[in-house]
Formats: structure tokens, C-alpha cells, sequence
């Protein structure tokens, strides 16, 4: 598919495909993002998962029509976007395969040593002229694995920025960007924020007229609120003054009081959303964690534990380095309650949480004392998001 002169892409959209890199529910599918760049010298930038090969390839085909490729640049060796380099080298074999050290060690662990015997190895900041057109490479290690690059063309002024930009959903699909960016981003490089700022520093000064990313849709007219939006994240900053729910509960007796709360915030005007950690993929729960400034952990104790989806999304969250936001506790139990102190043990290590409320705690069904502290919660919470 042409989109200018110079710039084609060869991406797979799957709107069947229900689970992404065995965790992610995509509802709307997935994109593997593939791209032909053609000036005096062609170049084919990343190939798309093994499911897609023979689809991909004759894509690829279609696009290059009599002419051959002169380089295959592999901006990651994840095999969403790595498994049909030996097939292409079998069909082209005398296209120049771009990468760097790490790219090239990964290629051989995935492929065997003879794979690639023509090598172009690329440093930070080295240009590959193409005619009219160079690419620039810039590495982005840890925005996802860690041989990662981007590359930039500085004549059309497009960032190809690999798994950085994506989103869950095909190109096509009717959905939010910010939701499923934000869910893939969290789910996907949301320990590695530290990592994702110094790639964005590297790209702060660049003019870009468009953002190609390996999943989901190229960006042209929202480039800068992407980058900003990703660069808000990427600091783990909350993106809305509200509170989020999350909800672990077998009877229905603790989720009776996590909708109170809602309820009783929503009256005072606060944003405010519950989630059924029983019924919500986490991926979802763990977004939206990030996005609000305020956490109510509300959770049963079972077996002296937690609810395994309340461990479950904490888990995430603490793998994804949850900080900055402040934190309250509702707990159950029938004769042993221990939800409180789990909370606190899993999110121990978590920087900057605060926890300025007392915990509320159901023996069972919540009765007068408990209702009026929900009562008296939501009003905390909704002095704390005023200050
Ligand atoms: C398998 C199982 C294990 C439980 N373990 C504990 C426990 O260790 N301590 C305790 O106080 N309650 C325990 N409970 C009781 C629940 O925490 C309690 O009934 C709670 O009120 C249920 O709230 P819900 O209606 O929101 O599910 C357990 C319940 C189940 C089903
Ligand atoms: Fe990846
Ligand atoms: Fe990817």
C-alpha cells in the first residue's frame, strides 16, 4: 500500500487475533507493521510474525514489482517482527541485512550463524544513504528488548520508531488511540520508563512529519501529542485526577462497597471508575492504575492472602514500577482479615505512594460503621484530589 512515493507499507493487520504475546487480549485485533522504502536503493524495514509469512512476502512482491530489495533493516529481533527473515533472504539473498551487534547475536540464536552472510553493521547516529533519501539510526534499548533502534528519514522527516507508538488494534480498527496506546504501552514498556525518556531525548529535536510504528497506525497530524503523551507516561505521572477502584471480590459483598464509593465520589463531582479484577483483563486494570492519581485497593482475604486477582494486578503493577500516587485500603474477611497488610507487602517497594487514610474494614457484609467510613473516605479522597 502506497502512502507517498517513497514510503510503502507491507503491514499485516489480523482483526481475528485474540491474544498478543500470550497475555494481551486485543478485542480489535492487532497490527505487525512492515514498510518498502523506494528511491535508487530499496530498502524493506522489519518483517512480521511466521503466521503471516507467505501473506507478507507477497505483499513485499507486489510493492518491489520487478525490482529487487538492497536492504532488509531489522529495527527488532521480537518474532512478531523477526520471523520471516530467513524466508525473505531465501527469496533475496543478495539483500544486505541491517542491524547492529546486538541484532546480529539475536538473528544467529534465532537462526543459526549462517544466517545473513551480508552484513551491514550500523552504529548510533550511522546514515544509510538510499538516493534522494537517508535513514539515520538511533538506538532505543529497552523500548522493548534490547537491541532495539529507530530509524529517521531526514529528507521526509518520518520516524520509524519500532514497538515505541504502537497501540493494540488493527490499523483500521475503531478505537481510542490514547486507551489502547496506553494499554500496550504500560503492558508492554511500562518498566522501562527510564529507558523510553532517553529515546525520546534523543528524538526531542528532530522535526517529524510521521510516526511509522510496528503496531497499529502511522501517526502524521497527532505526532507531537503522541510523543507528549508517551513522554507523560514514560515519567509515570498520573494523567487524571480521579480515583480508580480495583476490586477483588468473591460474594459480591466487597464489590457492594467499592460501588458505594463510586457512587458517593461521583456525587461529589470526583472522576471516578471501579473495575472487577475477576472480570477485567488486567492489562486493563494496570492501565488505568497509571492513568489516575488515586488507587482504592478493595479486596477479600483469602486463605490469609490475597484474592489471586488482586495479587495478580498487583503484581503487574509493582513489575511495571507503579509510584507516585496515593493509595487506600478496603478489606475483607470472616474471621481472619489479612487484605490490608498483603496490599502493603506487595507495594512495599513501590516509590513515592502515599497512604493517608485508614483502612475501612467488612466482617462479612458492611453495616452502619462501615457505610458511613466509605462516606467518610470518599470525602478524603475528594479533599485530596482538590488540593
Ligand atoms: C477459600 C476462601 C478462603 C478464605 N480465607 C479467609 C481468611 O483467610 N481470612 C478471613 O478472614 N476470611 C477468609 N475468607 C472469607 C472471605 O474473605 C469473606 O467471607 C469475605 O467477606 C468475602 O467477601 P465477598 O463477599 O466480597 O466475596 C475466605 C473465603 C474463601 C471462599
Ligand atoms: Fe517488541
Ligand atoms: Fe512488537
Amino acid at each position: 500500500m502506497k502512502i507517498t512515493d517513497f514510503l510503502y507499507q507491507a503491514s499485516i493487520n489480523d482483526p481475528q487475533l485474540r491474544l498478543f504475546e500470550g497475555q494481551y487480549p486485543t478485542e480489535a485485533g492487532m497490527s505487525m507493521n512492515s514498510y518498502v522504502l523506494l528511491d535508487e536503493k530499496i530498502a524493506v524495514l522489519d518483517t512480521v510474525d511466521q503466521a503471516y509469512q507467505e501473506v507478507w512476502l507477497k505483499k513485499i512482491q507486489t510493492i518491489l514489482a520487478e525490482r529487487k530489495p538492497d536492504y532488509l533493516i531489522v529495527h527488532h529481533m521480537e518474532p512478531d517482527h523477526s520471523a520471516c527473515i530467513q524466508a525473505f533472504l531465501e527469496r533475496y539473498p543478495d539483500t544486505e541485512v541491517v542491524g547492529n551487534v546486538k541484532t546480529f547475536a539475536m538473528m544467529e540464536a534465532f537462526f543459526g550463524e549462517a544466517i545473513a552472510p551480508c552484513r551491514r553493521i550500523v552504529k548510533e547516529g550511522d546514515q544509510l544513504p538510499l538516493g534522494n533519501h537517508i535513514l539515520q539510526f538511533f538506538f532505543a534499548p529497552m523500548v522493548h528488548w534490547p537491541e532495539v533502534m529507530m530509524s529517521y528519514e531526514i529528507k521526509e522527516q518520518i520516524l520509524f520508531s519500532a514497538d515505541a507508538f504502537g497501540r493494540f488494534g488493527t490499523q483500521q480498527a475503531d478505537v481510542n488511540w490514547v486507551e489502547e496506546a496506553r494499554r500496550y504501552y504500560y503492558g508492554i514498556v511500562g518498566k522501562y520508563g527510564l529507558p523510553v525518556q532517553n529515546c525520546l531525548k534523543k528524538v526531542a529535536d528532530l522535526p517529524i512529519q510521521r510516526i511509522c510504528p510496528l503496531h497499529g497506525p502511522l501517526l502524521s497530524e497527532t505526532c507531537q501529542q503522541a510523543i507528549d503523551r508517551v513522554a507523560l507516561w514514560s515519567r509515570y505521572q498520573a494523567e487524571t485526577s480521579g480515583v480508580l477502584i480495583a476490586c477483588s471480590s468473591v460474594y459480591g459483598h466487597t464489590l457492594q462497597a467499592a460501588q458505594r464509593l463510586a457512587e458517593k465520589l461521583k456525587e461529589k463531582n470526583v472522576l471516578a471508575e471501579w473495575v472487577d479484577l475477576n472480570r477485567t483483563d488486567v492489562s486493563w486494570a494496570v492501565a488505568k492504575a497509571f492513568q489516575y492519581s488515586h488507587l482504592v485497593c478493595a479486596s477479600v482475604t483469602y486463605n490469609g492472602d490475597l484474592f489471586p486477582s488482586m495479587r495478580h494486578f498487583l503484581y503487574h503493577l509493582k513489575d511495571r514500577n507503579f509510584q507516585q500516587r496515593t493509595v487506600a485500603v478496603i478489606e475483607s474477611g470472616s474471621w481472619a482479615p489479612n487484605a490490608d497488610n498483603r496490599i502493603h507487602a506487595l507495594l512495599a517497594d513501590c516509590p513515592g505512594l502515599i497512604w493517608p487514610f485508614e483502612k475501612i474494614q467488612i466482617i462479612g457484609a458492611m453495616k452502619a460503621p462501615q457505610q458511613e467510613a466509605i462516606d467518610r473516605l470518599a470525602e478524603q479522597l475528594a479533599q485530596s484530589l482538590a488540593q
